[in-house]
């Protein structure tokens, strides 16, 4: 790095007006000058000056994209389906076509974990937090456990061996750990080999005035490209190359964050494929008009995720003749792509995809060279978004499912009153527990009267009640295969239905461990700390 070079870097920087980049040039020793030249060099500027232009252009600084409502549309009818007016035999008859279509090998999940969780606030990935259940099992480990299930119910089906492969998108704040964690949890029973991690993008975060933000006075403010970049990265890492290469011919895309998300739910993959989708969306309906959640609308001739602040509140409130609202269907980042959309979108669309504004709180470095975490926004990170691809869609889908038994969230610390971890272990616990009501169980307390049907508000079992029932994902992926276990018994809890644990692909033993905090036990065949029903 000769004088010349710092020179000519000076001059570019100047010419994008962001010679400000360099203000502590003259403070920082050698490694440090080298580290800021490189950071530096190695931006596009040209490219996310534009992008800072387009986006805060068509954004008008900060909202949502304009539109008038005029344009909109709610979801037709025929391209629709939802599980709650689904006749048994039709949600069989997904189910049967989506576990074949996973024991021929086409289905892969593709989790969406690069993001930087900082409502969350820990400082490792959202997938390793445990939000306090009875196993302390983590996201990560509850998707995998998931996945291997399913693996089992499609061998089931089929009979013959099968995998789904599970790529993981994660991003620079959270690839290392992830890898780490995967390693040292030896792939939670995964083949190595089907875990795919790779790396989404990152782009320098922007003030409100266009400048790029300084972290420390030689490092930029970085954050990743939203759960868009997911595409850039998709080609950018071959990971298309790879699918086509195992045969997998549609994915199950997904947030992390979701502790109740169906991974590859076969009654999806099967709905969406028997629509002929090329795309797909899961959604709940809205729980009141103004729920801050986007929902999914026809505009002119496409799909799209409009968000809360784009409609007008007369819009948000129109109902139709049953009462229900006509912008109902809320996005829960839930989708099915098949490969060939996703390829036509990486190698036609990609470009096409504009980023969107969100105001931030970002650390940063005071003209005294001082660091401060700012407790408003100080300025925007750009992002795009994964369900933006919808507009491309040739024939589109969308399943309406149960929010209770589908969507709950992980967003906010153990503080906030809304998708936090303890709404999160509720919502886990409360849909085990019908699961043990559905298949013929009960729950008694300790004098061994009936409990009610309705579960019991316990938010964690690290709380004091603990109430708390827990169904193991290699037991059971969605309340399947229980009634042989638990039909005409009672049970006290704390309980936790475990995998026996010398098969944890065959699900068919089953381990029904009673947490005690000295009372806990099966009634079925007591036990004072574990008893198998199987
Ligand atoms: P959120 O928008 O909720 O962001 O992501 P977040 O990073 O988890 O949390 P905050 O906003 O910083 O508190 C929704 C999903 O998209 C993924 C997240 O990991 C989550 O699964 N995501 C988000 C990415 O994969 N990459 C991104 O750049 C942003």
């Amino acid at each position: 790095m000769d004088a010349q070079a710092v020179s000519e870097l000076r001059s570019r920087l100047e010419s994008f007006q962001q010679g400000h980049l360099l203000q502590f040039w003259e403070q920082l020793d050698d490694v440090q000058k080298q580290s800021l030249f490189d950071d530096l060099s190695s931006i596009d500027l040209r490219k996310v000056t534009d992008y800072y232009k387009r986006t805060t252009r068509q954004t008008g600084g900060g909202g949502g994209t304009e539109r008038s409502d005029e344009s909109l549309r709610p979801v037709p009818d025929e391209l629709s389906g939802s599980v709650s007016r689904m006749k048994s035999d039709e949600q069989g008859h997904y189910n049967t076509l989506g576990l074949q279509a996973i024991s021929e090998g086409k289905v892969a999940a593709l989790l969406l974990a690069g993001g930087q969780g900082t409502r969350l606030g820990v400082p490792y990935p959202k997938g390793m937090y445990d939000v306090g259940l009875l196993s302390s099992k983590p996201l990560y480990q509850l998707q995998a456990e998931r996945i291997l299930r399913l693996q089992h119910l499609a061998k089931k089906q089929s009979g013959v061996d099968c995998t789904i492969p599970w790529y993981i998108m994660t991003s620079e704040h959270t690839k290392g750990k992830t890898e780490e964690f995967f390693v040292q949890h030896d792939h939670f029973g995964l083949n190595a080999s089907d875990v795919v991690i790779f790396e989404q993008d990152m782009l320098p975060c922007f003030a409100f005035d266009g400048k790029i933000i300084l972290e420390s006075t030689h490092q930029v403010a970085r954050a990743p490209n939203g759960n868009g970049g997911l595409y850039q990265a998709l080609g950018t890492h071959g990971i298309v190359t790879d699918m086509r290469q195992r045969g997998i011919t549609c994915m199950h895309v997904y947030g992390v964050d979701n502790i109740l998300v169906k991974v590859c739910d076969p009654v999806f993959i099967g709905f969406c494929q028997t629509k002929n989708a090329d795309c797909g969306a899961k959604v709940v309906k809205k729980a009141f008009p103004t729920e801050p959640v986007g929902v999914i609308c026809q505009v002119d001739n496409h799909f799209e995720v409009v968000e809360y602040s784009e409609i007008t509140l007369q819009t948000a409130e129109k109902r139709r003749a049953d009462g229900q609202l006509v912008y109902n269907a809320g996005n829960i980042c839930n989708h099915y792509f098949t490969t060939d959309f996703v390829e036509s979108v990486i190698d036609q669309y990609e470009d096409m995809l504009s980023h969107h504004v969100a105001k931030k709180k970002i650390p940063s470095v005071r003209a005294d060279g001082t660091l401060y975490k700012p407790s408003v926004p100080n300025g925007i990170k750009m992002e795009k978004f994964v369900f933006d691809i919808f507009q491309f869609s040739q024939q589109f889908a969308v399943l309406e499912v149960l929010r209770e038994d589908e969507f709950s969230p992980l967003k906010n610390g153990p503080s906030a009153e809304k998708d936090s971890p303890q709404t999160c272990c509720q919502a886990l616990q409360s849909m085990h527990y019908r699961w043990v009501l559905a298949a013929g169980g009960k729950f008694v307390d300790g004098a061994g009267s009936v409990r009610p049907l309705i579960p019991p508000l316990s938010p964690s079992a690290r709380s004091q009640s603990s109430e708390c029932c827990e169904v193991s994902p290699l037991v059971s992926y969605a309340g399947e295969g229980l009634s042989e276990k638990v039909a005409g018994k009672s049970f006290l809890m704390p309980i936790l239905f475990d995998a026996d644990g010398m098969d944890l692909t065959s699900g068919d033993g089953v381990q029904v461990k009673c947490i005690s905090n000295g009372n806990g036990s099966d009634r079925g065949e007591p036990a004072p700390k574990a008893s198998r029903l199987a």
